[in-house]
């Protein structure tokens, strides 16, 4: 098989924060990888930007260490490199501040797409947005790209679109949740739209119930001070969590166009019904043995803020009506293992006498680690003794069947950039989307901070707080299992 790249457009991409830890592990590195695949063209150009006075061969050599850091040794050819580092230019420029916008202005060329990253803590978002646009650095083609958290409650989500919408059009604004550029996560669509086998079972009269787990094995090391204000409902299920429901509950969008794949999403976050308190379970991991417990690495010793979080919610509409979707995320869990697992009802009469064997079909969608998909399906046991049944996977690893090019798949970060260049926003977030989601989720979290619900304590390395297994064996049903 061979991978098909095609160039984007000659652009000029600034990064505001272009000195900051996202820029140094994620961003240069994912355009160092499009640059070496032939993405990227020669005369594209990355301009750093941020406070520091730094000079262009300074900024170059920020990047050098960073692309040493965080890209596969076996990718970093100093003449590759070099050429790479030859594209990025650098200016100060304070966000709140006049100076550094004029040389901003000055560097950037016409004619090319013009793509403004916010790598900066949100409070600057709307600072950023008015300088551009007070100093005529953009115009109706450019575009801005920004990173959650938007707002941490409707209000305050409606007040940040509001800002945005005062200087760029919807169309400009390119909202990242990295979970729509991850590789699996996009496949979704593609097994759902672009097979008949699938699409006809696909409703509430065939399915059981769906899982979506995102485990992780690390702790907030380092991020109290951000995560205690957010916790799992803010920091995972209001976005990425969300993005998965809605990919797996959406309506056949009428054409893989960015608004037609929106709406359909948004319909879905608009039919999510209000949640219950019973329906809910919330964690804090721990202390280990040889590592400190959430607490420790949250600025309050009093801390309400979940690292873990397991919910069921239903769907409202006639596609959904009576399947539950289970979502559970967490911090310090026994495996970083993130998957979606659909699970299909039985068979409406069994012909076989021995059918005690019986297990459900169950669709596996793994996104990490080893992304793939696994088909659990029931066949005859081989050998003599008559019909006796049992479950096998029809497994398919996407490395396996990519075979090498499997390494060349970019990462989500790489794809999304070059979304954003290309102007395509199908994998990305529209503003009524994010308030949608807000709107689900504030009276969630405003219920239990009126009652001052603390989570329940688990061990870092379990499988997260004994209630949330309940929350399933009540309904007669099993969380799958977490494991590498
Ligand atoms: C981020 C969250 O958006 O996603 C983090 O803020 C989380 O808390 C991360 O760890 C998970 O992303 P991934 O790609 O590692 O699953």
């Amino acid at each position: 098989m061979v991978s098909r790249v095609i160039p984007v457009d000659t652009f000029d991409l600034v990064i505001f924060g272009g000195t900051g830890d996202l820029a140094r592990r994620k961003i240069l590195p994912g355009l160092y990888r499009r640059y070496l695949a032939g993405q990227m063209n020669a005369d594209s150009r990355i301009i750093g930007a941020a406070r520091a006075k730094n000079t262009v061969e300074q900024f170059r050599d920020l990047i050098h260490a960073a692309l040493v850091e965080f890209v596969p040794k076996d990718r970093q050819e100093p003449a590759d490199m070099a050429a790479f580092l030859a594209h990025l230019d650098y200016v100060a420029i304070d966000a709140k501040e006049e100076s550094g916008w004029t040389n901003l202005k000055a560097i950037l060329r016409p004619n090319v797409v013009r793509a403004f990253y916010f790598s900066v803590a949100p409070a600057l978002f709307g600072d950023l947005a008015e300088r551009l646009h007070a100093h005529h650095i953009t115009d109706a083609g450019s575009r801005i790209v920004l990173e959650k958290p938007f707002g941490r409650d409707l209000i305050s989500a409606r007040a940040l679109n509001a800002t945005l919408s005062k200087y760029f059009s919807e169309a400009q604004i390119y909202r990242i949740d990295h979970y729509l550029g991850k590789e699996t996560v996009q496949n979704l669509m593609a097994v759902r739209f672009a097979n008949i086998l699938f699409e006809p079972i696909w409703k509430a009269q065939y399915i059981d119930h769906v899982q979506i787990t995102v485990a992780e094995t690390m702790g907030v090391e380092g991020r109290g001070a951000y995560y205690d204000k957010s916790g799992a409902m803010r920091d995972m299920v209001q976005n990425h969590m969300m993005q998965l429901l809605c990919l797996i509950a959406m309506e056949p969008p009428y054409h893989f166009d960015p608004d037609a794949v929106r709406d359909e999403k948004v319909k879905v976050i608009r039919a999510l019904q209000p949640i219950t308190s019973a329906e809910i379970v919330r964690g804090q991991y721990l202390a280990g043995k040889d590592d400190g417990g959430y607490i420790e690495h949250s600025q309050d010793p009093n801390s309400k803020t979940e690292s873990y979080i397991a919910l069921k919610v239903e769907i409202a509409n006639w596609r959904w009506k009576g399947t539950p979707f289970y979502l559970r995320t967490g911090k310090k869990l026994r495996a970083r293992y993130s998957e979606i697992a659909i699970t299909f009802k039985e068979p409406p009469h069994s012909i076989f006498d021995d059918a005690n064997g019986w297990k459900p079909n169950v669709l596996v969608i793994r996104l990490q680690p080893n992304e793939g998909m696994n088909l659990m399906v029931m066949i005859k046991e081989p050998g003599p003794g008559g019909m006796r049944l049992m479950q096998v996977p029809l497994d398919m690893t996407f490395a396996d069947a990519l075979g090498a090019d499997a390494d060349d798949v970019p990462d989500a970060y790489e794809r999304l950039i070059m979304d954003v260049i290309r102007g395509n926003q199908t994998l990305f977030m529209r503003g009524d989307e994010v308030e949608a989601a807000w709107a689900w989720t504030d009276p969630i979290i405003q219920g239990w901070e009126a009652r001052g619900d603390r989570p329940q304590g688990y061990d870092a390395g379990s499988s997260g707080p004994e209630d949330a297994l309940m929350l399933l064996h009540r309904d007669g049903r099993r969380w799958r299992e977490i494991k590498e």
